[in-house]
């Protein structure tokens, strides 16, 4: 393994992997790594001749400052993890000068893509990530890039930005990875209390409650339930939750994988299959999670 924070000794490096006909992959992160991280990296590493593994978090992809300020940032830990990852693995931590040292005027739009879920919520948040996208691809010119599901619309938008910059690379999604109790690995699952950790499982649980039911409700009848059970948990289960916690389920909504936009009934999405995806705000931590419908 090999640390780099600077773009100048990264790219070296990669020019002479590149002269031996090296093939590099990208798995670009915002550190705080774990396991669903991990599963990224080693299947980068096993694709390609040279793992590159970005830690940064980046911020102009956040919109709430205080949601900046709390985003947990462990660099040590994070090349610890890395190292023991098999294969030729090379982390970059640059500093936010040194990956953008001219002020960032570039926007991207994405059209329908960004208007529904994650997009009113985080105004500006998906042109942030695709600069830092953008700009982690001519850095590192990878063949192929590796990104997680559980950020199912961010997959879709960076899936979109390669079509719209027509950049030979390949994206690949890679299924969420979860604890044992069902709660969807994220970095932000280490600022739960643990009262608050001990409860987050029913988000996942409710979701595939969810799944069972679309086969028979109306899928607007399964939205206001989604809705409304992780609403009213804490009135049912008030022994679980001390101190005024609960969920605040921000949106769940039901909709065309490919183009996300909500539908009225699984069929009519037809090949492209539905998910559900869900963001929740819990003990002052915003969590999102997805369910794919007609999948066990
Ligand atoms: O998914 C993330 O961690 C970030 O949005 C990404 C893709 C690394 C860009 O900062």
């Amino acid at each position: 393994m090999q640390n780099f924070t600077t773009v100048n000794e990264l790219q070296a490096a990669l020019a002479t992997a590149r002269k031996e006909g090296k093939s590099i992959g990208l798995v670009p992160t915002m550190g705080a790594l774990h396991e669903g991280h991990l599963s990224l990296i080693r299947r980068c590493a096993s694709e390609n001749d040279i793992a590159v593994v970005s830690l940064f978090v980046n911020p102009i992809q956040f919109n709430n400052k205080e949601d900046l300020a709390k985003y947990p940032r462990t660099l040590d830990a994070d090349i610890q993890l890395v190292s023991t990852v098999e294969g030729t693995v090379y982390t970059f931590a640059p500093t936010v000068e040194e990956m953008y040292p001219e002020p960032v005027t570039t926007t991207y739009h994405f059209g329908a893509l960004e208007e529904v879920m994650e997009g009113p919520q985080r105004p500006g948040h998906f042109s942030g990530v695709a600069v830092v996208v953008r700009r982690l691809f001519d850095i590192v010119q990878p063949r192929k890039a590796y990104f997680g599901e559980k950020d199912f619309q961010q997959l879709a938008i960076i899936r979109d930005l390669v079509r719209q910059i027509n950049y030979d690379i390949e994206i690949v999604g890679c299924p969420i990875v979860r604890a044992d109790d069902g709660l969807a690995l994220s970095s932000r699952n280490m600022r739960l209390s643990p009262a608050a950790r001990k409860i987050a499982p029913t988000i996942h649980e409710t979701l595939e409650q969810a799944r069972e039911m679309a086969e028979y409700e109306e899928l607007d009848e399964v939205k206001e339930w989604v809705m409304s059970t992780l609403a009213s948990f804490h009135e049912v289960n008030a022994d679980l939750c001390p101190d005024g916690l609960c969920f605040e389920p921000e949106y769940f909504e039901i909709v065309n994988a490919r183009t996300l936009q909500p539908v009225e009934s699984l069929s009519e999405a037809g090949q492209d299959g539905c998910v559900g995806c869900i963001a929740v705000w819990l003990d002052g931590v915003r969590l999102i999670d997805l369910v794919k419908f007609g999948e066990e």
